[in-house]
């Protein structure tokens, strides 16, 4: 299980590598704290309505939810959950080395580019665009691994990893895992990107001097202020400075470019999308806890336990820990980061042997954002009857539970296909 890989490096690698496997009886106590599995003891709670602004008064029609509220929610996780981020440094500048080769036997173009992020910091981007209708939409995924892992193509630039002892490793030296059949969304003519999330921050304690935040620390600053950005805030920064990229790219229709992430990705998808509204959907893969489960609802992981330290603390913003013993004051909840995607379709995919993840959690939150879908035009789920294992539901808000457990399954990306289809196909 992932939580058991957690303390060490390669804790990414699990997350992909759980899916495969039977899951394993789930722990009593994580971190020293206890976990409950019981919906009879998971409690009762009241959720933060996403339509009633703070000054109490009723958000009643698009422009309200769109002036007043959103930003307010935004303002509430950036500084409750996830962290404020900067600006888009004037130093951010990118290099396409692949200008366009031909791959996959000639169903695609290929493109390399690396992101100058800020400082030292680079990024690699992979982009296959397919052959045919341009520009195509496309779906860009971050991954745990580097580019050259992820798509089975010789030409890929082989980057790096976080190997041991946070240094890091040529990729093809790391584990093969993470690995994308994007041959299969050329042939359905969408475009696919990918980069390393380990190229943006690194994804352990101590990490800070190695990654992007480092270099917007101010004279004198030693970390991040308790309201500023944790590793997850870091890794959907640095989804928008690809986005920056995209959005020159005469072969991609940046108005039709949706997010791929799973697991903390997950959690790091859902938090792009939110904040960066030139995602026209988002898929994310069992985010769980901190991403669409709610925190309230005391089952699996809960906001003590991925805040303690020895586990995700550098993931948030310091001002989350506030909320692991007394989750009821937290400003926000799940539900109102799925509003925050909303009019854009989102698709949630779960494991209903998930239960770390608690993948009843994640249905409730987008049952609870439903009048905000509702409000904008759109449909939500439309039902507040969880959908059998292996059976979806699919409106602009779509909700999956594969028969597994946690990450993402080959046969999953059926159901992304089917939902990418009926959002962003022409
Ligand atoms: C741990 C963590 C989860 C996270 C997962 C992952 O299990 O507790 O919150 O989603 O790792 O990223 O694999």
């Amino acid at each position: 299980m992932p939580f058991v890989c957690a303390l060490t490096m390669v804790i990414s690698m699990c997350a992909y590598a759980a899916a495969q496997q039977q899951p394993a009886a789930p722990p009593a106590e994580v971190a020293g704290i206890p976990v409950n599995y019981d919906e009879a003891k998971v409690g009762a709670y009241t959720l933060p309505d996403p339509l009633i602004l703070l000054n109490g008064k009723r958000v009643r029609d698009a422009r309200a939810w769109a002036k007043q509220r959103r930003p307010e929610i935004v303002r509430l996780f950036e500084e409750n959950q996830f962290g404020r981020s900067p600006q888009r440094p004037s130093s951010f500048g990118f290099d396409v080395f692949d200008k366009g080769s031909p791959a996959f036997g000639g169903k695609a173009l290929r493109k390399q580019v690396t992101l100058r992020l800020a400082g030292s910091i680079k990024a690699d981007l992979l982009i296959y665009t397919p052959r045919g209708a341009k520009p195509a939409p496309l779906l860009l995924n971050l991954s745990f691994t580097a580019n050259c892992n992820v798509a089975d193509d010789p030409e890929v630039k082989c980057g790096e990893v976080w190997g041991p002892g946070k240094k890091k490793i040529p990729a093809v030296q790391g584990r093969r895992f993470g690995r994308i059949d994007v041959a299969r969304l050329l042939d359905a003519g969408f475009g696919f990107a990918t980069m390393y999330y380990g190229d943006v921050d690194p994804d352990f304690e101590g990490g800070l001097p190695l990654g992007v935040r480092a270099a917007f620390l101010r004279p004198g600053q030693t970390a991040p202020a308790a309201d500023e950005w944790g590793a997850i805030a870091a890794w959907a920064w640095g989804l928008s400075r690809a986005m920056d990229y995209l959005e020159t790219d005469k072969d991609v229709d940046a108005r039709r470019v949706a997010l791929h992430g799973v697991s903390r990705l997950g959690k790091t998808v859902m938090w792009a999308g939110a904040r960066d509204t030139r995602f026209a959907l988002v898929v994310a893969s069992c985010s769980g806890e901190g991403g669409a489960a709610l925190s309230r609802r005391n089952y699996g992981e809960t906001v003590a336990h991925l805040t303690a330290p020895s586990r995700f603390t550098y993931q948030f913003c310091a001002n989350y820990g506030k909320y692991g013993e007394r989750v009821e004051r937290l400003p926000v909840d799940a539900n109102l980061l799925v509003a925050l995607i909303a009019p854009r379709p989102l698709l949630l995919q779960t494991g209903d042997k998930d239960f770390w993840s608690d993948p009843k959690g994640e249905f409730l939150a987008a049952v609870a954002a439903g009048p905000v879908y509702r409000l904008l035009g759109r449909q939500g789920l439309e039902t507040d009857q969880m959908p059998a294992p292996g059976t979806g539901v699919y409106h602009t808000l779509g909700y999956f539970e594969h028969e597994g457990g946690h990450g993402a399954l080959p046969s999953d990306w059926d159901e992304y296909l089917r939902f990418l289809k009926m959002h962003l196909a022409r």
